[in-house]
């Protein structure tokens, strides 16, 4: 079987990162604003470090105006999931890019996104869950923010809260009131740690967030005490190998440590992040998995199970995602 139609769940996916470079121009053109700085020559996205990928990221963004273009950008990010396996995808999505944090105007943008999301399960069977986050570099407050929009609207669709943005800023602990309300409310929760901000701030995220997954993670690898940590408590670390090496976390696929997390006892899984931007796809993620350590059906299969035993849903959708996981296996 090929490693495209294998089918696949992923668990960190930027909604806004899923633009294909096309999708945007053509809103910039439509709208008549110029975002020719923010693409190459060859049409990809532009960016040379983090800094500047979240500039870019945010420069695109701003031609999302509505919640008309974030359902053509849901129909269009499932479609591409989808063509690559995806049966099961959860995908960041914030407040601060759907209406700036007005309560009435996000119901406005989750209608469509939902609208979205559903007729894309009805064409393809792909399922799509939504996690809330704030944003780290707009700080603790608008992030309270974000936290009250996604406890609003808990429900079928939206399941869980997290962080994402520049981990640099502040600390993990300095978004505990948020993460509180959103735990209060009943959604699950997650949060960007340790791609950039080392061991410590994946120590952060778990103590002072009480995170049950942590998006990327990855630096963990310095720290062996924190290593066996997550491997005891069985905390899921989102990894997005493809993003890493794209953005220099690490030189090489070689270099990544997704393998020695995963031999040492931690729940790992795979998903793409922004995949446009890092030129990636789950297949992609996949096969580079499969050429650099050799993994092979039966360890696909055990990386989707864990990922859909992480998963921020109801036991109905999980049951009917583990059938058709192991259907095909
Ligand atoms: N937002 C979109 N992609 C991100 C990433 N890789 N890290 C932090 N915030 C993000
Ligand atoms: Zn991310």
């Amino acid at each position: 079987m090929s490693l495209k139609s294998l089918p696949k769940v992923e668990l960190h996916l930027h909604l806004e990162g899923g633009a294909p470079p096309a999708f945007i121009r053509g809103l910039a053109q439509e709208k008549n604003v110029d975002l020719s700085g923010i693409f190459e020559a060859n049409g990809s996205y532009r960016f040379e470090n983090f800094t500047q990928f979240l500039r870019t990221y945010e420069a695109a963004c701003t031609v999302l105006t509505g919640p008309e273009e974030f359902y053509r950008l849901t129909k269009a990010v499932l479609e591409q999931s989808a063509e690559h396996g995806v049966i099961y995808s959860e995908t960041f999505l914030s407040p601060d890019f759907c209406g700036g944090g007005d309560l009435t105007a996000w119901r406005e943008y989750l209608d469509a996104i939902t609208r979205a999301a559903d007729e894309a399960e009805r064409g393809t069977g792909i399922v799509l869950k939504g996690i809330i986050t704030c944003i780290r570099h707009l700080g603790p407050e608008q992030a309270k923010t974000a936290a009250l929009c996604a406890a609003e609207t808990m429900g079928d669709f939206v399941t869980g809260f997290g962080m994402g943005g520049d981990e640099s800023v502040g600390h993990q602990g300095d978004y505990a009131y948020s993460f509180d309300m959103a735990r209060e409310a009943g959604l699950r929760l997650t949060t960007h740690a340790g791609e950039w901000g080392g061991a410590a701030s994946v120590r952060a995220a778990l103590d002072d967030l009480r995170v049950e997954r942590i998006g990327h993670g990855v630096q963990a690898i310095e720290d062996p005490a924190l290593v066996d940590r997550l491997a005891e408590d069985g905390i899921v670390l989102e990894t997005c190998p493809g993003s890493n090496v794209a953005l220099g976390v690490f030189p090489s696929w070689d270099a990544h440590p997704i393998a020695r997390l995963r031999d040492a006892g931690v729940k790992v899984t795979v998903s793409t992040d922004d995949p446009p931007f890092f030129h990636t796809t789950m297949s992609d993620e996949y096969d580079n998995l499969a050429e650099t350590f050799g993994w092979e059906a039966e360890d696909f299969l055990a990386l989707n199970k864990t990922a859909i035993e992480a998963a921020f849903c109801d036991d109905t959708t999980r049951e009917s995602i583990l059938k058709k996981l192991e259907a095909q296996s």
